[in-house]
């Protein structure tokens, strides 16, 4: 499989380019305590017009110092717009940010960039570095595959690109988003991930709403355990040696992902890197190991992508 080949640091943190807000709306739900924004970045007449590809990150420059007096560091946003530019338009490109809001010892701490960035209105000027990534990308042939995507949070970001993109290259494989979240009000992007998958029957949007749902064994959803719960949809798609698995968001949902796969015995997408424990001590295995360890002892192959923080 071949990956595209990229444009890269285009612009640097330390040669930046302004860029112009047209957009900054609110995607998460009004009643939901967090707040997630797609933003909406106008690049017109900088050389980031139509060289930005879904999958790569822009750097953000907050402006003002920290506490020690240096200028603050750049970011890195995944861009949520498709290879295309949003709407079509290869000047827009998108991110979808949530407002870091976090309490230690009794006081609130705002994230810098984060909090920055959705306080922007329409016409506010903004200093951009990037692109960056060249492996988090969908394939050369990209209508060739299937894809599995499973996102948490904002790391649903790539993937409403990576989901335009297919549809709009006429890709006909099946293509399943399966996103997580604490509560309903923060599902991302509902709307536009419902009506994909009313107008395309080969998407399929799956979500596991952790601390609403439950699962018929009263434990709580993730998107790992949709593996186990839509194993009739997703088993055959998995079984097909031209499906790709892309994670985005928490680190804790990796090795949740291999030890459903694992525990499924589906081959081309993980490999023990000494031997493998036989089919009836793997579970015994699992059930030892800790995620860490098991981080240790497993590999994934060219068909796994990995974006998680
Ligand atoms: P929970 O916090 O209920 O345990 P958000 O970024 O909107 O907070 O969503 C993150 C989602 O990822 C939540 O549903 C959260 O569940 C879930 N999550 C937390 N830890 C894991 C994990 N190890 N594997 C998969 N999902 C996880």
């Amino acid at each position: 499989m071949q990956l595209p080949e990229v444009e890269l640091n285009i612009y640097n943190k330390n040669n930046p380019v302004e860029a112009k807000i047209v957009e900054n709306r609110i995607v998460s739900k009004e009643s939901s305590p967090n707040y997630v924004r797609h933003i909406t970045f106008d690049v017109s007449g900088t050389d980031l017009v139509g060289r930005v590809c879904v999958g790569q990150s822009i750097g953000v420059m907050p402006p003002g110092e920290d506490e020690k007096g240096r200028p603050h560091k750049m970011r890195l946003y995944s861009v949520s717009s498709p290879s295309g530019g949003e709407n079509g338009n290869p000047a827009l490109i998108s991110t979808t940010v949530k407002r870091t809001i976090e309490e230690y010892e009794g006081k609130i701490y705002l994230g810098v960039a984060s909090n920055y960035l959705a306080d922007l209105k329409p016409g506010d000027s903004v200093m951009l570095a990037g692109p960056s990534g060249k492996r988090f990308l969908l394939p050369e042939k990209k209508e060739s595959y299937n894809y599995l995507f499973f996102a948490t949070g904002t790391g649903i970001a790539p993937f409403r690109g990576m989901m335009l993109d297919l549809i709009r290259s006429g890709c006909s494989g099946s293509v399943a988003l399966l996103f997580g979240c604490s509560y309903r009000t923060d599902l991302l992007y509902p709307d536009l991930f419902g009506e994909m998958e009313k107008d395309h029957p080969n998407v399929h949007y799956l979500t596991a709403v952790s601390r609403e749902d439950r699962r018929a064994d009263g434990s709580k959803k993730y998107v790992q355990t949709l593996l186990e719960d839509q194993r009739d949809l997703l088993q055959p798609i998995l079984e097909q040696d031209n499906t790709l698995i892309y994670i985005c968001g928490l680190k804790g949902m990796e090795t949740g992902i291999y030890r459903e796969l694992l525990r499924m015995g589906l081959p081309g997408y993980l490999e023990w890197k000494k031997d493998a424990p036989e089919p009836e001590s793997l579970e015994s295995t699992l059930k030892t190991l800790t995620d860490s360890e098991l981080k240790k002892q497993i590999r994934t192959t060219e068909r796994v992508f990995e974006e998680v923080y």
